[in-house]
């Protein structure tokens, strides 16, 4: 039987939008997914191609959808720093939620995605394991700012607001600036190319420190469980995969999915070393009949660099999720097996 509820989710094309947009149809929502690229139709979901930058756009896009019970916001405007992501990223929420206000009568609650940065992850290394309850820290930071006008905003409201805070995410996605485990692939499948062995290429400290992450697919269950649960109503909660893992164990169980010897790390920044390797990466496609559209061109570099810099723990509590109700495990090991996979199924890389 058709799912009675209607979700709006902002940022479709994205690592978390895209993969929640599946999740939410595979449970028979109905799906409006919305970002300026748009998309295809098909089966449970429909596109709106609208810059959420322009609040008049949004206001006229949105002015149909009279019947979203559920909104999933998880678009995101990348800037060159940190201050620069408040009020792009701001804005953008604030003409979603007024625009779907004005005419969806039945508007229950407003999903929003956020991240560690909360925590202060953008700034160096906070206090581990991170929790919901942590004192806040100095701004700007957007995540913040995005929940205080949900709060503010809800008051006298019927609807209710969650907000979802995933660590490093793992998913399927092309062309976003934050996807680490399609950096890792890309980087892997060139050393493969070169006869290299795979280094580390972070911070030497960075090797040894305890991180966490959270796959795509645990992420969008858990998003749903917080917009449908009324004990989670009004409140954010950290959603990681409930294990903790060092890159000097795993990076080598990496290299031998792709088959490659493991060489002592070596500090790079992948942003300048991988620039060159275009030309390489276009000969690898058509050897191996890749999908086109350059999956190298469109790799965020520079988000995996940050990653890599981390030579300090970066991890949060994902207690609360589970005393409330949120129970999903996912081994990482796997996790990154399981989208390698993917990418190969996909001829994203050979
Ligand atoms: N990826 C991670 O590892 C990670 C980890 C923790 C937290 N987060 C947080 O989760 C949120 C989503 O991240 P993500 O990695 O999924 O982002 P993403 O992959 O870059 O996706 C962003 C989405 O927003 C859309 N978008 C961007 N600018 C837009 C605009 N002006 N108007 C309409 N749509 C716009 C993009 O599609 P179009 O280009 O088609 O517009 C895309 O669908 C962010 O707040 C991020 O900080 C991400």
């Amino acid at each position: 039987m058709r799912n009675p509820k209607v979700a709006l989710v902002a940022g479709a094309n994205g690592v978390i939008g895209g993969r929640l947009i599946e999740e939410l149809v595979s449970q028979g929502w109905r799906v409006i997914g919305l970002s300026r690229r748009g998309g295809a139709p098909r089966p449970g979901v429909d596109y709106l191609a609208v810059d959420l930058l322009d609040a008049d756009a949004t206001r006229a896009a949105l002015r149909p959808l009279t019947d979203i019970t559920h909104i999933f916001y998880a678009a995101y405007q990348d800037a060159p720093d940190w201050a620069g992501l408040v009020a792009p990223n701001l804005a953008m929420l604030q003409n979603v939620v007024q625009g779907a206000e004005a005419v969806a009568a039945r508007l229950e609650h407003i999903s929003l995605m956020q991240g560690y940065k909360v925590y202060g992850a953008h700034l160096g290394p906070f206090k581990t394991p991170a929790r919901e309850s942590d004192a806040g820290h100095m701004p700007p930071e957007f995540n913040v700012d995005q929940q205080q006008y949900l709060e503010r905003r809800q008051k006298d409201k019927t609807w209710s607001w969650s907000a979802i805070r995933p660590s490093v995410v793992g998913g399927f996605s092309l062309g976003n600036p934050m996807n680490l485990a399609l950096s890792i692939a890309i980087y892997a499948s060139v050393s493969q190319a070169l006869g290299l062995p795979l280094r580390f290429p972070g911070k030497p400290g960075a090797y040894q420190a305890l991180l966490e992450m959270t796959d795509a697919g645990l992420l969008a269950r858990a998003t749903l469980w917080a917009a449908t649960e009324p004990r989670a109503a009004n409140q954010a909660f950290n959603i990681n995969n409930g294990d903790l893992f060092r890159w000097n164990e795993m990076w080598p169980k990496i290299a031998d999915y792709f088959g490659l010897a493991v060489a002592p790390p070596l500090p790079m920044a992948l942003a300048d070393i991988m620039g060159d390797k275009t030309e390489l990466w276009r000969s690898l496609t058509q050897r191996h009949g890749l999908a086109a559209g350059g999956a190298m061109a469109a790799t965020g570099w520079r988000f995996a660099d940050f990653v890599f810099s981390w030579d300090y723990d970066m991890f949060a509590d994902g207690g609360k999720a589970r005393r409330c109700g949120f129970h999903e495990f996912i081994d990482t090991e796997k996790m990154f097996f399981s989208l390698f996979d993917q990418f190969r199924r996909r001829k994203i890389i050979p």
